[in-house]
């Protein structure tokens, strides 16, 4: 049996990914996931939500996942609790809002800013804010006897193995790369990275405890890749051209590229990954 992790949020859209990823590379993998009613199983807000998952050789992740590497340590420390703690944060968990240009990396910090919030995007910024300097705080706090790793995702694009439907691929952020393609328009801003590899590479033991995983991109370019990616969709009509304002970040995560020896994926390969996908799927707009 290879080493565990228990994974949460594994039916969202970079769970899933992860879940798949993991067991392909020989994880044994224990998902955490809400009921449809989302009642009988354990909200990730429940300080006691994991503590029966995170028993035996199981390691603890939120939002994200974790893994017990057995030869990593001695046993009270390597298996019975978890050794890595690897968090889903986000490239918005440390860029002042709105952007002022500035450089960002995954060593960038902010402090919280408390609400009110008029719109959903500095709420989210700020939840992510908050997020990550409290997990900075319980770890100085309470030196815990697990490593804790934060990747720090730009917007996710990319295949969705979920997707039955066309509707099924607009409930993640593949909504926005295929508003820019299905002539939608929409305020906003982005950029893009290859996360799911990030979480895996980070339950190596000497991964840093910050990474970055995010390349620039402009959103309405998308349009000018399908145009040459797909040729027939775009002239009858299957694409259209939307619009997407992007507004420029200065989050460098080319240290990303220097550890971990890969090229993240660029813009064309996610419109490329999206509209191949939206192609395939029936129950088109
Ligand atoms: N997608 C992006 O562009 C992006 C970019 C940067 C960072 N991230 C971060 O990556 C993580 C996953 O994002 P995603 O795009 O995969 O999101 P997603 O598709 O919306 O999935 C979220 C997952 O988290 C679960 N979840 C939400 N609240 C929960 C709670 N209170 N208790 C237990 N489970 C809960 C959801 O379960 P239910 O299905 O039961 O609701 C779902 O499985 C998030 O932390 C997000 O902030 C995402």
């Amino acid at each position: 049996m290879g080493p565990a992790i228990l994974l949460t949020g594994a039916n969202g859209l970079v769970g899933f990914k992860v879940l798949l990823n993991a067991l392909e590379q020989g994880y044994t993998v224990r998902a955490a996931i809400r009921s449809m009613s989302k009642s009988d199983v354990p909200d990730i807000t429940d300080q006691k939500a994991y503590h029966e998952a995170t028993k035996g050789s199981y390691l603890c992740h939120s939002s994200g996942l974790a893994s017990s590497l057995p030869s990593a340590g001695p046993p009270q420390t390597g298996i019975y609790e978890p050794n890595k703690l690897v968090i889903a944060s986000s490239f918005f968990a440390n860029i002042p809002f709105p952007p002022n240009g500035g450089k960002i990396t995954a060593e960038s910090r902010l402090p919280d800013i408390p609400g009110p919030f008029d719109s959903m995007v500095p709420a989210y910024s700020a939840g992510k804010i908050a997020a990550l300097n409290a997990a900075e705080r319980f770890v100085k706090e309470n030196s815990p006897t697990f490593d804790d790793v934060n990747v720090f995702p730009g917007f996710v694009f990319g295949t969705d193995d979920r997707a039955l439907q066309v509707e099924d691929i607009m409930v993640s952020t593949n909504r926005i790369l295929l508003g820019v393609i299905t002539g939608q328009v929409a305020p906003g801003a982005g950029y893009v990275y290859d996360a799911v590899k990030l979480f895996l590479h980070a339950l190596d033991v000497i991964a840093p405890k910050n990474i970055g995983a995010t390349v620039p991109h402009q959103f309405n370019e998308a349009w000018d890749i399908v145009k040459e990616r797909f040729p027939k969709a775009a002239k009858n009509g299957t694409f259209t051209q939307g619009k997407q304002e992007t507004i420029p970040i200065g989050w460098d995560a080319h240290q990303t590229e220097l550890d971990f020896g890969f090229k993240v994926k660029i813009w064309s390969d996610m419109v490329v990954d999206v509209a191949g996908l939206y192609l395939e799927l029936p129950g088109k707009f």
